[in-house]
């Protein structure tokens, strides 16, 4: 054995996770390459403090108690500061100079849906069942002629989701974009603890129970990966940002990058109004003059229930996670000390016993470590925060058919309503019970819609606009 390989397994065992080579004498060479590639990559030291607690932890019931409404333009309210029209001629500029990239993260896999593919490729719309992945693209394609400007879209994977999206790109003919327009990477992972021991859990004999490194893990793989490098040399300077679950998402929306750009804000955010106080959405908060977002399982009832003098919910604004996101900013945080903080989440994890069997836990056994994007807002000096009409922003697909909210068949009345009401703004009837779909690569909005549509008519069937 190379010395260079005994150093790193003298590593392994004075952080106490000798376990992880019981099995290497039974391995294969090639298994072994993988198992000290897996273990290599591993920062023990970080794993050590995480597990024994002694990073920074979050007291978030006393954050949410100091916890203010954040600074925001509200949606029947003028910005003091900058009126509609110039941001959205400033967006549109923008994306018109190609300034503007697109990144959408897809890495979760769909365990709520009970889907077991990558979410992107779940079918959602509402009369052409179009995957959420072609919406994304289709939306963006509809920026991109709007605009005649290209425009990147960089999608995120995990290893779980990564070669099935590739391949079903690759299978779609890149969903209509141009393969220079296409960029897919794959987020980093982190190794699951035992919640008792911190040990590392093992999932085979040659691989470790690793899982995504949390939406977070982007800050580091753009930089690691040379992607910030490569969007920079193509001249962009700001990404837009999507969750792959919400296809009401307007790719690009121009009204959000042109306050982003007025504010000189470094991250801005679009909100929607909560409509319950324990509403499953984030909480966008201002916290000492800089935005924060508590989770909305982080926020205690009694700061989630605070009313202000109008009755109305004091901590209002929900995090739909649509974010707009400087090129430099995110050079800088990638270079910053530690980078994001670790969440925890204590989940099901099988491993191996030492006897070399799989066991499928009944109960929660380990420890999932997560870094979180919006973390990254209180990090920044300027930040912007926007609300937009959740009947226009946002309909996520989370939970499968049956639960209460976020269900597929939510999403597509959201979408088909929204497609309703664009065609009603432009002079046609619309049949109450029929289901309408827009292609946006065919109009982007209302005002797109009435361009289109010169002569007032009557929609009696389902009807798709592509
Ligand atoms: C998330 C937000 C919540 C917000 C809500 C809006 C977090 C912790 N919370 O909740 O504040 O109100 O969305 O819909 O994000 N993903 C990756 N890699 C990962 C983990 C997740 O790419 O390692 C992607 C998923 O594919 C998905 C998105 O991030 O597109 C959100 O992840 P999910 O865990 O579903 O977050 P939510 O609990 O829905």
């Amino acid at each position: 054995m190379q010395e260079a390989s005994q150093d790193w397994m003298k590593r392994v065992h004075d952080f106490g996770h000798g376990h992880l080579l019981r099995f290497w004498s039974e391995l294969s060479s090639e298994d072994q390459k993988s198992l000290a590639s897996q273990v290599q990559s591993i920062d023990f030291q970080e794993l050590a403090t995480l597990f024994s607690g002694t990073e920074k932890s979050v007291d978030w019931s006393e954050l949410s108690r100091r916890a203010q409404p954040p600074i925001a333009i509200r949606l029947q309210e003028n910005s003091p500061a900058f009126s509609k029209a110039e941001a959205l001629e400033c967006g549109e500029n923008a994306i018109r100079q190609g300034k503007v990239g697109m990144i959408l993260v897809a890495g979760g896999q769909g365990t709520r849906l009970g889907f077991d593919q990558p979410k992107g490729m779940f079918r959602i719309g509402p009369v052409s069942n179009r995957s959420l992945f072609a919406m994304h693209a289709d939306s963006l394609r509809g920026a991109m002629r709007k605009y005649e400007a290209s425009i990147p879209f960089y999608v995120m994977t995990s290893p779980a989701t990564d070669l099935a999206t590739r391949e079903y790109f690759r299978d779609h003919h890149h969903l209509g974009l141009k393969p220079e327009e296409l960029i897919v990477f794959c987020q980093g992972t982190m190794p699951a603890v035992d919640a008792a021991t911190g040990k590392i859990l093992m999932e085979s004999k040659s691989q470790l129970a690793l899982s995504p490194d949390g939406h977070g893990g982007i800050v580091a793989s753009l930089d690691k990966q040379g992607i910030l490098k490569s969007a920079s040399e193509r001249g962009i300077e700001h990404f837009f940002y999507a969750q792959v679950d919400n296809p009401l998402v307007r790719a690009c929306d121009p009204l959000l990058i042109g306050y982003h750009l007025l504010a000189k804000s470094q991250m801005t955010t679009q909100v929607v109004k909560k409509r319950f106080g324990k509403e499953k959405v984030g909480n966008v908060v201002s916290i000492d003059g800089r935005t924060h977002i508590i989770e909305y399982s982080d926020l205690p009832d009694d700061a989630a229930a605070r009313t202000d003098q109008d009755g109305e919910l004091s901590l209002w604004a929900g995090n739909i996670a649509v974010h707009v996101l400087d090129l430099g900013f995110l050079a800088e945080a990638s270079r910053g000390e530690g980078g994001l903080p670790f969440h925890r989440a204590i989940k099901q994890v099988p491993h191996l016993r030492e006897d070399g069997v799989l066991e499928k836990p009944a109960a929660p056994n380990a420890i999932k470590y997560e870094r979180f994007v919006f973390d990254l807002l209180p990090l920044a000096e300027r930040t912007m925060v926007v609300e937009g009409d959740a009947r226009d922003v946002f309909a996520p697909v989370k939970n499968a058919e049956g639960a209460p909210t976020d269900t597929p068949t939510a999403t597509r009345q959201a979408l088909s309503m929204q497609h309703k009401r664009w065609l009603e703004q432009a002079g046609v009837a619309v049949n109450p019970s029929v289901k309408v779909e827009i292609n946006p690569h065919w109009a982007l909005d209302a005002e797109e819609v009435r361009m289109k549509i010169q002569k007032p008519s009557h929609i009696l069937v389902d009807t798709y606009f592509a």
